[in-house]
């Protein structure tokens, strides 16, 4: 009998775990917070995007997270990483999403999938495929049928993966949230008319996927129930919901930002990210978002442009490395802390607001058990305040938001770092240099020549546009022509040098003469067009005109970025006895991509394709080289 009872006992509560893991968690909303299970939340996110990493690092990014009080991770789904032809998809390595989904899962946290799959992103072409703009009469973002139609797709195959591997909370998974599209609203003025059928349509077809979790869309202030409209800025503190039925959500607060090549490294003091995160609690928010919480890495030549760099580090709360970055992740942890002492006061007390005094006020919340919660703002860039609440005297750092869970202790101020400082040093190493005792690192070297390789690919008067020409399958395309100068040629006499005169759509170029590196034109941060000036030298006869046109990532946002060309669109050679030639409409013969490519010298069998040459000292100022 006794024993009957112990067992009875275990069977019945192993019974009621397995049915409780099964059904899953009901997500809905009101216009305070997400409900989940019955339970309003107050929810903090952190923007990890999978394939910016590794899959091994994916478990210590997400810990780390967890660790600094974050109980939401958020994606993109990088659509031309997964789709890589016309119904040809891809989920392997750093691609594999459903791991990814389900490290977050076994982390006992909440997933919001931002599908898009228009994603911006800073990733090359905002995530779309290339594939997709050669498809006859597509126009990407509009009410255009091959769009909408290879758009709801991939969004349908995504739905039915997360379904198929009981990843949506409605099934026991992690996904609460999913977004559809991506701060559309901005660019509905672009678009007009075509853009408001478009958003409509996108947010109808969300919602038509059935996931059972609620849809979000960013910007999209006219977003039609049951889709969620979020703020994407610097600050959302100032926004309202636009209806009383939904919560207010801060899908991107900027801790950070991308950088380009040429341009500084970005950096946002904690101090304010803390205070526009408290500000946002302080004014009803209940789900803040920071992109990125790890910006990680662009690999391969995933990296959006032009001139996005390599790193995606974002000047993020955890680092390019996967390291916590102090005193900003130490901060933040704080701050969660803080804030979270005040969730349920927050989420179901009535606020008041008091003004206490010029630019400082507070925003009281209190319940009918008694619970009092505060925050104090100034909102004052340059002055301290003092002030007087509740009886008690507060001093308040500039730009600060003091918060006290019982309205009388501060628990924590925005401004005020507590946290370490840690520094992460980048060495150099030289390694080329043979230390006593170290061996010698050996450098295997490939040098391309420059100018069409092979045979020309095809033989034009005239430019083409670079990127319907590589269509995106490399950076490079080569451009060769030939001249005649006569030996009678002013400068071949005075020694002086004529100029070539280059005008691109961008993004890079680098030109030569008769096999000889002549200089390098390139565009500017969002600046891809540049004119490329460079004295040349030429002799007399036959000369040969080589012009290597790079692209550095195509654009990922804007009205009809999707058309935005590249490439070169003049030649000319001038100070030729007084006169210009204009090379524009010679013919020009073309080489899409550079040898060393072609036959993928940089890896496997292909390493053995060419002739490499061993050397301790790799060569200086030396153009088109491959260094192994
Ligand atoms: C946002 C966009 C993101 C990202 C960010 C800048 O407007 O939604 O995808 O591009 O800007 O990092």
């Amino acid at each position: 009998m006794n024993l009957c009872f112990i067992l009875c006992l275990v069977s019945t509560s192993l019974t009621f775990t397995l049915v409780y893991g099964g059904v899953g968690s009901n997500v809905s909303y009101d216009g305070r917070s997400l409900i989940i299970d019955g339970q309003r939340k107050l929810l903090i996110s952190a923007s990890i995007h999978y394939p910016r990493s590794v899959p091994a690092m994916w478990p210590a990014l997400i810990q780390t997270a967890k660790e600094g009080g974050i109980d939401v991770i958020e994606t993109y789904v990088f659509w031309n990483g997964h789709e890589l032809s016309p119904g040809n998809y891809y989920f392997g390595g750093r691609f594999d999403l459903v791991q990814f989904a389900k490290v977050v899962q076994d982390a006992g946290m909440y997933l919001i999938l931002r599908i898009g799959p228009f994603v911006a992103a800073e990733w090359n072409f905002g995530g779309v495929p290339v594939w997709l703009h050669y498809i006859p009469g597509t126009v990407f973002r509009t009410y255009n049928q091959p769009f909408m139609h290879h758009m709801e797709k991939f969004t349908t195959y995504i739905v039915n993966l997360m379904k198929k591997e009981k990843l949506f909370a409605s099934q026991g998974g992690p996904i609460i949230l999913s977004q559809i599209e991506n701060e559309y609203g901005y660019y509905e003025n672009y678009y007009k008319e075509d853009g408001k059928k478009y958003a409509l349509w996108a947010a109808k077809m969300a919602v038509s996927q059935n996931t059972s979790v609620p849809w979000i869309m960013c910007q999209q202030w006219d977003a039609p129930d049951p889709v969620i409209d979020t703020c994407n800025s610097f600050y959302c503190d100032q926004f309202t919901p636009t209806s009383p039925k939904r919560p207010k959500m801060w899908t991107e607060n900027w801790p950070g930002w991308f950088k380009t090549f040429g341009g500084r490294d970005p950096h946002r003091p904690v101090e304010d990210v803390a205070f526009s995160v408290a500000r946002f609690f302080q004014k009803g928010g209940s789900l803040n978002n920071y992109y990125m919480y790890h910006g990680g890495t662009n690999f391969g030549r995933t990296a959006g442009g032009p001139f996005i760099t390599t790193s995606y580090d974002y000047d993020a709360p955890i680092d390019e490395y996967g390291l916590p970055r102090l005193p900003k992740w130490g901060h933040l942890k704080e701050l969660h802390k803080a804030i979270k002492l005040c969730e349920h006061v927050l989420l179901y007390g009535k606020s008041v607001n008091i003004s206490l005094g010029p630019s400082v006020e507070a925003d009281i919340y209190t319940d009918s058990s008694g619970a009092c919660a505060a925050f104090i703002s100034n909102v004052d860039d340059k002055n301290d305040k003092k002030v007087v609440f509740r009886n008690a005297s507060y001093h308040l750092p500039a730009w600060s938001v003091s918060i006290l869970p019982d309205c009388k202790n501060v628990v924590f101020n925005t401004a005020k770092v507590s946290s370490p400082t840690n520094i992460v040093a980048m060495i150099p190493e030289h390694l080329q240099q043979s230390d006593k005792g170290q061996k010698t690192l050996k450098w295997d070297v490939f040098k391309e020549n420059p100018g069409i390789w092979g045979k020309a690919d095809f033989v034009k008067n005239g430019f083409v546009d670079h990127i319907n020409t590589t269509k995106d399958t490399t950076d490079y395309l080569w451009h060769t022509t030939s001249i005649l100068i006569d030996a009678n040629e002013e400068f071949l006499k005075k020694g002086s040098k004529p100029a070539l005169l280059i005008e691109s759509k961008g993004h890079t170029l680098h030109a030569f003469v008769n096999q000889k590196y002549q200089g390098t034109g390139t565009g500017n941060g969002s600046h891809s067009a540049f004119t490329f000036k460079n004295p040349i030298s030429l002799r007399a006869g036959k000369n040969e005109i080589a012009i290597l046109s790079l692209t550095v990532g195509l654009q990922t946002a804007g009205p009809f970025y999707d058309f935005i060309g590249a490439g070169v669109t003049s030649v000319k050679i001038i100070g030729l006895n007084n006169r210009t030639i204009d090379l524009s409409s010679n013919a020009w013969a073309y080489k899409i991509g550079v040898l060393g490519e072609h036959l993928s010298i940089y890896q496997g069998e292909g390493m053995n394709s060419v002739k490499w040459t061993s050397t301790s000292e790799p060569p200086k100022g030396q153009a088109l080289t491959w260094l192994l």
